[in-house]
């Protein structure tokens, strides 16, 4: 098979992977407002646009020499994207039982479902970090969306090196970064973690020095099925 052929077989592939995704979805929370509100905010505020054409401008303004003309470069390494699905989001902050009370912080959160979710269905007070400008500018576009600016915020941040802001719960989507920008998150969330935080980490597991294992489970996203590890930091409080 010609690398066109597989690349067409494989969007194809995704596009019967969402569709049966969102029919699931559709009959798990098409009776809740707050599935309606995130998807219909998400869908405003990025109508025209993509998280691609987002990489595209981050990529042309700073890396502009690891582009191929006008197109992305095939691996996109940690800027690789994917998403979590708005039933997944809600099942997992189900789980860990987050409420109004609740800080929630999503390190990389791309067009932000996941802070979104936290802050539409479960009130909790959540922030969205990430390196690249339009999703903090289209993130913030689909709070007032929601009129949610009180609950939720994007904040540009880069993961690897700025102080991260405190949470009860951090989100890490980990599976495309590499182990170098793996290992510098890692340290920066161990600088800011306190005992009893709790941590989502998509395809990586945590040290269990540190972190003490509370849950795993296979579950979806805009790619396919991938493990996501439960943890909350050991330690004094
Ligand atoms: C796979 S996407 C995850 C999106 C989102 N968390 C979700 O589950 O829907 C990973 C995100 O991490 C962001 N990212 C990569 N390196 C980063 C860094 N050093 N600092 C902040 N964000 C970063 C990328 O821009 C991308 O949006």
């Amino acid at each position: 098979m010609s690398l066109r052929d597989s690349l067409f077989y494989s969007a194809l592939e995704n596009i019967f992977w969402i569709t049966s995704q969102t029919c699931s979805e559709l009959k798990n929370y098409g009776s809740s407002k707050w599935w309606w509100q995130v998807r219909w905010a998400l869908y405003k505020a990025w109508f025209g646009y993509s998280p691609n054409l987002a990489i595209h401008k981050h990529l042309k303004n700073n890396n502009p020499e690891i582009l191929q003309g006008n197109y992305l470069p095939d691996d996109c390494g940690d800027l690789t994207y994917g998403e979590t699905l708005p039933g997944t989001a809600y099942d997992l902050l189900k789980t860990l039982e987050i409420n109004s009370e609740s800080k929630v912080v999503d390190l990389g959160c791309g067009r932000g479902v996941f802070p979104l979710v936290a802050g539409a269905a479960f009130g909790a007070e959540s922030i969205g970090c990430d390196i690249i400008e339009d999703y903090i500018t289209r993130g913030n576009r689909a709070t007032g969306y929601l009129n949610l600016q009180d609950k939720i915020k994007f904040q540009l941040l880069d993961f690897t090196r700025d102080p991260l802001p405190p949470a009860d719960l951090y989100f890490l989507s980990a599976t495309c970064l590499q182990e170098e920008t793996w290992q510098k998150l890692l340290t920066n969330l161990h600088r800011t973690a306190k005992p009893d935080n709790q941590v989502l980490s998509i395809s990586q597991p945590l040290p269990h020095s540190l972190w003490q294992l509370q849950m795993r489970a296979n579950v979806a996203f805009t790619w396919g099925k991938a493990t996501v590890y439960a943890y909350s930091r050991k330690g004094n409080r």
